[in-house]
């Protein structure tokens, strides 16, 4: 079956809403093969994020995920990619629909980047190479 990366980022974690995204994901039926709660490095996030290197927002990105702990989980279902990424909702919040995680609980804080508290892997490719990275033994 598939794997999927899901970050539950600093705005999350500091909010409360871990335990709301995670019985989402349960909800769903996805099963949770893997859950940490883990301070980033600069090094994680340089791997994690290299697609954006360069981005007008990849320094504040990069600053706002060395904010506080994240919780770092790999979920486990039939597409859950693709399915986690639908639960998750669009990446600006503000337009994200309602019934998603970011629609119903995430907005626009008039920041310079998007605290849209959650991460998921965009492929396959993308989920093996992002498991690597925060579970080394799980890759
Ligand atoms: P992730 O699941 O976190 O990867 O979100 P995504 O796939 O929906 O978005 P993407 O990979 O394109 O961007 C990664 C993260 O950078 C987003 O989740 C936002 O936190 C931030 N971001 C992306 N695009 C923008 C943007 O245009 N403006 C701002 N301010 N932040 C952005
Ligand atoms: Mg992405």
């Amino acid at each position: 079956v598939q794997r999927s990366l899901v970050l539950v980022k600093p705005d999350g974690v500091r909010r409360g809403l871990s335990g709301e995204i995670l019985r989402r994901i349960e909800a769903k039926g996805y099963t949770l093969a893997a859950v940490e709660l883990r301070t980033a490095t600069p090094e994680i996030l340089a791997e994690h994020y290299a697609e954006h290197e360069g981005k007008p927002f990849y320094g504040p990105l990069v600053e706002f995920m060395l904010s506080g702990p994240v919780l770092a989980v790999v979920i486990e279902g039939q597409r859950c990619i693709e399915g986690f990424r639908s639960l998750a909702g669009a990446t600006d919040p503000t337009v994200a629909a309602p019934g998603t995680i970011r629609g119903d609980l995430g907005r626009d804080w008039g920041l310079a980047v998007q605290q849209n508290l959650v991460h998921g892997s965009d492929s396959e490719e993308s989920a093996a190479r992002e498991i690597g990275i925060w579970f080394n033994d799980l890759a």
